[in-house]
């Protein structure tokens, strides 16, 4: 172990906050929508939903867990928890999601910067929806623009990670957010009072079960999970940063009812708009950066200056959402090589970055100067998100299930979820009882229903 002190959350809230920091991201605000879109609108709302509250939360609860009462980083936590044991490599396989998240993640988070600056220079007004497409294409495509930004942006992850957990980290989380979900708040009032916005409300809520296949399960499952940042071992690393007074079910709780909002806010902001100007829900990545310039030019019309401010906010503040994910993400490689490797701290950050970067810029040119190279079909940047949404976390989730209802002693666990004995432990049966059965046998039966293997 490193002789370095640990560092831990500075307060209760910092903590809540670091956690919902990792959470809320592009994964509420960019991911979620675009899947909604694909995947048919309120039925798959309603199985994440179900993925959210019933696998979710017993899961995050289940990392917290292990990474308490390890202190650890997460492939170390099964080193400590499971000594001489091959559970070592469910950790393992979490540094290795964090890492291809954080490459591709960090190319769309560069996006929101250069439509920042976009937004700045004021290059929303008196633009057409086919001129926003076209915007965008344009850009994504370019083989230097968005390395530039995924640069710039990894360097600020950079930054933050190396100046450690407390001051970094909780920092960055506090003040921002709550300013965010003003913002957004702000934007659904002026996107479902776009004409035809009607439309997409309906989208949003009027279930159509006949669109669910087995794929759109796996979908749901996958944004669920990608969404409150759990399968892969970054929410363990940060509960081994928590203080022992910190109430892992009702932090988990929170986080996932915030996350959950978010996400549902972003999809009355994108689908009214959407519909509104006639995009096709289903535009996959590109789906936010091509609707919300029109919410920013036609809502405001009259009042163009308000449009300005608002659009220019929107994207700093999703830029800082993206960060404070893009720091969870990075700080489960760092804290893995810094704590198994004996690398210091700043070393360990700069082999992450440096790698990442390199491995983002391939992802970046895959949408454009690469398109014609595809693997299993699909293209670097979507290729990384499909393995690691689609099978590294759900199958991260299924076996961090089984580590905590199965193998781990049950009154450790419990002892670490009523923080010895000091909370009452009303939830903790049901919790159990998920994780032994209910999430590995719907994870599982998802898996298998989109193998195709049951029909
Ligand atoms: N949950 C983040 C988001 O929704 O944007 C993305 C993410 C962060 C996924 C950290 C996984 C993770 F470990």
């Amino acid at each position: 172990m490193s002789t370095e002190k640990r560092s831990n959350f500075g307060s209760k809230i910092g903590a809540i906050l670091a956690v919902a920091g990792s959470a809320v991201g592009l994964g509420n605000i960019w991911r979620f929508p675009y899947e909604t879109g694909n995947n048919g609108g309120a039925a798959f709302i309603l199985i994440y939903l179900f993925c959210v509250f019933i696998l979710g939360i017993p899961i995050l609860i289940a990392e917290f867990t292990i990474g308490r009462s390890s202190r650890t980083n997460t492939a170390g936590a099964y080193r400590v928890l499971a000594p001489g044991t091959q559970w070592k490599w469910l950790g393992r396989m979490g540094v290795l999601a964090g890492f291809l998240i954080l490459s591709y993640y960090s190319v769309v988070a560069g996006w929101t910067l250069q439509y920042a600056v976009n937004a700045a220079t004021n290059s929303f007004a008196n633009n057409t929806p086919e001129g926003f497409k076209q915007m965008f294409a344009t850009f994504s495509s370019n083989p230097w623009q968005p390395v530039i930004w995924l640069i710039i942006f990894l360097l600020a992850t950079h930054f933050v990670i190396v100046r450690g957990v407390e001051n970094g980290i909780e920092k960055a989380s506090k003040v921002m957010m709550p300013a965010l979900f003003i913002i957004i708040l702000l934007l659904v009032g002026c996107s479902v009072s776009l004409p035809g916005a009607i439309g997409g409300i309906e989208f949003l809520l009027k279930p159509d079960f006949s669109k669910v296949t087995g794929s759109v399960l796996l979908s749901a499952m996958g944004q669920a999970f990608f969404s409150l940042s759990i399968g892969m071992g970054c929410m363990c690393t940060y509960a081994s940063y928590f203080s022992k007074e910190t109430n892992l079910t009702r932090t988990a709780f929170n986080v996932a009812i915030i996350d959950v909002i978010v996400a549902v806010l972003a999809g009355f902001i994108i689908f009214p708009a959407a519909f509104s100007v006639g995009i096709q829900p289903d535009a996959g990545p590109s789906l936010i950066f091509i609707t919300l310039p029109n919410v920013f030019q036609q809502a405001f019309s009259g009042i163009p200056v308000l449009g300005y401010l608002f659009s220019v906010m929107f994207y700093v503040l999703l830029a800082v959402a993206a960060l404070t994910s893009t720091i969870s993400l990075h700080e489960v490689v760092t804290a893995y090589l810094h704590e198994e490797f004996k690398l210091t701290r700043k070393r360990a950050a700069t082999l992450v970055t440096g790698s990442c970067i390199v491995l983002g810029t391939f992802c970046s040119l895959s949408l454009g100067v690469t398109k014609g190279f595809a693997v299993f079909g699909l293209g670097l940047f979507d290729l990384f998100d499909y393995v690691t949404a689609k099978i590294m976390l759900p199958l991260g989730g299924l076996f961090i299930a089984i580590f905590a209802g199965w193998y781990l002693d049950k009154k450790r666990v419990k002892d670490e979820i009523t923080n010895q004995g000091t909370l009452q432990s009303t939830l903790f049966n049901v919790i159990i009882f998920i994780l032994k059965y209910i999430a590995p046998i719907c994870i599982a039966f998802i898996f298998i229903n989109e193998l195709g293997i049951l029909k």
